[in-house]
């Protein structure tokens, strides 16, 4: 088994080819595999001195975009920080603040060692020989996890990338770059001024690529299965799959896997509305209100949803139920037609430990 490189292979024999490809990583009933099975697909990351520019190569053809909500070009990253004078250092964004998102915590919690080899392969990317991975500290079942998969690579592996777990302030803002790398350095987890930006001047002044779990999750399977397989889903400009969270006014709230650009209308029938649709929040905080027929026709891609004013975000999606009062303005914390006071609207929570059907 080799990670792709430069000559970018297709698709192995082992390359998930069915409905799930991150959800596929994960164990029995969405347990955590050990470490052992999962070397079985995925071999151990190099630990290279310098930069591997044949691995920045690789996920520029791919065209990962960042899933942690603005969608940068993650290639384009990578090669911003390894082009920086000092060694650079790895954060692994797990803190995932918006109150109606859960895909991060589920690859962490079911997934861990796929986003560590995503961690550790951008650190051989970037010639990075530090990875530190913030979680927020109020997820116990995520740090669990991530803390038994760092000991068990330590003991299989103790030539690797050196990896530390921060557990984070639950507050909305510690996931921003600048507040995390803030925090990191011992300061309090609220944004800084920029610039300069984390990939110039982040932890302990050195150039850091902040990347969220499931791009680091996505990372690791390009370089293991090539960035054409990537492509085989979603569209050519937002190549590959993303995890939408969905809770609300559906029967099945949860994680689903779906290929970038996919109806929303599809997903929400996947997740089931018994009590119809009146509106859509999509994106989250930082998202926008869709009316019932807008949410029948839009797709799950960022230029679609740019294009009605809004943006895919980190692909967290709540239904309000049919005949509830209908959002008048386009941002969430706007208000609602028909409320007498300004608060901002309660956000719907996902339930806790009932992941979705395709979340397992
Ligand atoms: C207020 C605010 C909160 C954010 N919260 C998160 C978060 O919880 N998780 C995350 O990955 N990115 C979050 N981001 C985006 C990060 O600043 C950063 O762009 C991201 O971690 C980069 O990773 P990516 O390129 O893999 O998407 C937030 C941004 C803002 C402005």
């Amino acid at each position: 088994m080799t990670f792709a490189t430069a000559a970018d292979p297709s698709a192995g024999p082992s390359a998930p080819s069915g409905h799930h490809r991150l959800l596929s990583a994960s164990g029995p009933s969405g347990t955590a595999l050990s470490l052992a099975d999962h070397r079985r697909t995925y071999p151990a990351p190099p630990t290279p001195r310098r930069p591997r520019e044949d691995l920045i190569a690789t996920v520029e053809r791919a065209g990962l975009l960042g899933r942690g909500g603005a969608g940068f070009p993650t290639g384009r990253k990578l090669r911003a920080v390894a082009a920086g004078r000092r060694r650079p250092v790895v954060v692994v964004n797990g803190t995932e603040g918006e109150p109606v998102s859960g895909k991060d915590a589920l690859l962490l919690r079911t997934a861990p060692h796929l986003v560590l080899d995503g961690a550790a392969l951008a650190a051989a990317a970037i010639g990075a020989r530090a990875v530190v991975i913030g979680v927020d500290r109020l997820n116990r079942a995520a740090l669990a996890a991530v803390d038994r998969a760092l000991a068990e690579r330590r003991d299989s592996d103790p030539d690797g990338v050196p990896m530390r777990l921060a557990p984070t302030p639950p507050h909305y803002v510690t996931g921003e770059e600048s507040a995390l790398v803030h925090w990191i350095n011992g300061g309090e987890a609220k944004p800084t001024r920029v610039p300069p930006r984390p990939f110039e001047k982040g932890v302990d002044g050195r150039p850091t690529l902040v990347d969220n779990v499931e791009t680091l999750a996505h990372l690791a399977q390009i370089l293991r299965f090539g960035s054409d397989w990537f492509r085989q889903r979603g569209t050519p400009a937002e190549p590959g799959t993303i995890l939408a969270t969905v809770s609300g006014a559906v029967a099945r709230p949860g994680v689903y896997e779906v290929s970038a650009g996919f109806p929303l209308a599809d997903l929400l029938a996947g997740a089931g509305t018994p009590d119809g649709v009146s509106a859509v929040l999509v994106g989250g905080y930082f998202g926008f209100w869709l009316d019932a027929r807008a949410a029948a026709s839009a797709r799950l891609s960022h230029d679609d949803l740019r294009r009605r004013g809004g943006g895919l975000g980190c692909g967290a999606v709540a239904v309000l139920p049919g005949r509830c009062l209908r959002p008048h303005r386009d941002r969430p914390g706007d208000g609602l037609a028909g409320r007498r006071d300004r608060r901002p609207v309660r956000p719907l929570r996902p339930r806790p430990g009932r992941p979705g059907r395709d979340s397992r």
